[in-house]
């Protein structure tokens, strides 16, 4: 059994939640770009999220949910000395960390929580960070604080203007470039219609630019064969050859595709629950 240490509410509509869950195992070999898959309880169905955040030493790992049905409403309401099941990991392959110069970390809406250890590492690496954060409006942003803390630079923008550029994390991205400053590499991570944008910005530009398909994943084992992706002229499963890919090679229309397969039986299992 995993117990919950912390629970912080970050957004209340949506309902985003943090949870810090007592995990040794799975601390002490996790690494930034891996996830977890969860179960509350018998009853739940399991759940891929990537990591958010690691202590080693606590033997803690931390993840950010959204309710967005049935189980993650249910786990978002779970509180501290709750536990979990199962918690299983880490799984997928870890992000590629080097120095690479002058690097810039997208994340968009909940993407903010898996591009954090990221960034942090890319930074600690010895890269000039450059991070752009965004979401719908100012209230529903998460983890600025936190990104803050870890980048050189932090760019905001919100698609109502409420804090920050108005418009989308690409808004964001075209000021920055639009600064002259020359950008080796970019990680983008968020809804996969965010990621497509972002790479179709890049490709011209020829800026390497890393993109994390966990939206996709269903049971996150390589057994249901939901996160089939088309990456180049290659078939690549997101949760066993990533979730991290070359966001210049990956197929989003057909990851789109994908990706609205479960919205009828997604949209029967929302339930309302208060954050
Ligand atoms: Fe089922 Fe990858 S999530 S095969």
């Amino acid at each position: 059994m995993y117990r919950v240490v912390k629970r912080r509410q970050l957004a209340s509509a949506p309902c985003i939640v943090l949870l810090e869950v007592e995990a040794p195992a799975v601390a002490a070999k996790v690494e930034p770009g891996q996830f977890v898959i969860v179960r509350m309880d018998e009853q739940s169905e399991r759940i891929p999220l990537t990591v958010m955040d690691f202590d080693r030493e606590k033997g803690t790992i931390t993840i950010v949910i959204q309710d967005v049905g049935y189980s993650s409403a249910m786990i978002n309401s779970m509180e501290e000395g709750s536990y979990f099941l199962d918690f299983v990991g880490p799984l997928g392959v870890p992000s590629e960390i080097e120095n690479l110069g002058t690097v810039v970390c997208i994340g968009g809406g909940l993407g903010v929580a898996p591009v954090y250890p990221i960034a942090r590492a890319l930074k600690e690496a010895g890269n000039k960070l450059i991070s752009v954060i965004g979401a719908r409006s100012a209230d529903i942003l998460i983890l600025e604080e936190e990104m803050a803390a870890i980048s050189d630079e932090l760019v905001i923008a919100t698609d109502d203007g409420s804090k920050g550029v108005k418009g989308f994390v690409t808004n964001g991205l075209e000021q920055i470039i639009a600064q002259g400053t020359k950008i080796d590499a970019i990680w983008a991570i968020g809804p996969v219609v965010m990621m497509r944008s972002v790479a179709n910005f890049t490709r011209p530009l020829g800026i390497k630019t890393i993109v994390s398909m966990n939206p996709i994943m269903v049971d996150g084992t390589g057994m249901c064969g939901a996160c089939r992706l088309s990456v180049g002229d290659e078939t690549k499963f997101a949760c066993v050859d990533g979730p991290e890919f070359d966001g210049h090679l990956v197929d989003f229309d057909l990851a789109m595709k994908r990706l609205s397969f479960y919205k009828d039986e997604e949209e029967r299992a929302k339930i309302s629950k208060d954050c």
